[in-house]
């Protein structure tokens, strides 16, 4: 399963980058904007940076066009920025659209808003590259995020998509544990979520004894 980190901060993807994980980087404009990133010239820059900091991994920077002609525009604009990007495109009809251009103009893209199996299949048939499910948001409404990833990674292994799933809107450690275990091809997380998976009171306890006793025959 490809790690790729979920944010627009730039110190955050460095952290994941040096830790040797890093395959990617997903952002959307919400993210942008928590950065304070606003304009077309500084948001393009701030997406080269990230390419830059994540020299070959996939880094999706998402239009804010929701018609036809503007998505291909903006895609088109966004993936000339360097040969990392994915262009990320809503899941609405001028979105599938615009994936299915992209897709025969070789351009990758990443379907984000995804919230059901519907939506994935639907996309799959169009070509997009990654597939974004949102785990977190469906679980904040009650239902299970991980298992609509199980049931789109069902669906594609049997009907041989070639689309890779990738799990967003992970919010915790446990949440990467599962989708790993549901099938997702990539997952995208902030940078807590990725820490989260170092800890365990076991490894502190039994790495103080080493020490300890290390020290102790060290005199
Ligand atoms: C990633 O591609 C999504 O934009 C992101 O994971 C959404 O996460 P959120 O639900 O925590 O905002």
């Amino acid at each position: 399963m490809k790690f790729f980190i979920d944010t627009a901060n730039l110190n955050d993807i460095k952290e994941a980058k040096d830790l040797g994980i890093l395959d990617g980087v997903t952002t959307n404009p919400s993210l942008m904007a928590k950065e304070k990133i606003t304009g077309k010239s500084a948001i393009f820059a701030h997406y080269k940076a990230i390419c830059d900091i994540v020299e070959d991994g996939d880094v999706s920077a998402e239009v804010i066009a929701t018609d036809f002609d503007g998505i291909i525009k903006e895609g088109l604009e966004l993936a000339k920025i360097s040969d990392n990007i994915v262009v990320k495109v809503p899941m609405i009809k001028d979105g599938i659209k615009a994936i299915s251009w992209f897709t025969a103009n070789d351009i990758r893209t990443n379907c984000t808003l995804v919230f059901s199996a519907g939506q994935a299949i639907l996309a799959a048939k169009a070509g997009a590259t990654y597939l974004s499910p949102f785990v977190g948001r469906v679980d904040d409404i009650t239902w299970d995020g991980i298992q609509l990833i199980e049931e789109i990674a069902g669906i594609y292994s049997m009907q041989g998509y070639m689309t890779e799933i990738l799990a967003a809107s992970i919010r915790t450690p446990l949440h990467i544990v599962q989708a790993a275990k549901a099938g997702a091809d990539v997952v995208t997380c902030p940078l807590s979520s990725i820490m989260g998976l170092l800890n365990h009171p076991l490894t502190d306890i039994g790495l103080q004894k080493f020490l300890e006793d290390h020290n102790k025959g060290n005199k």
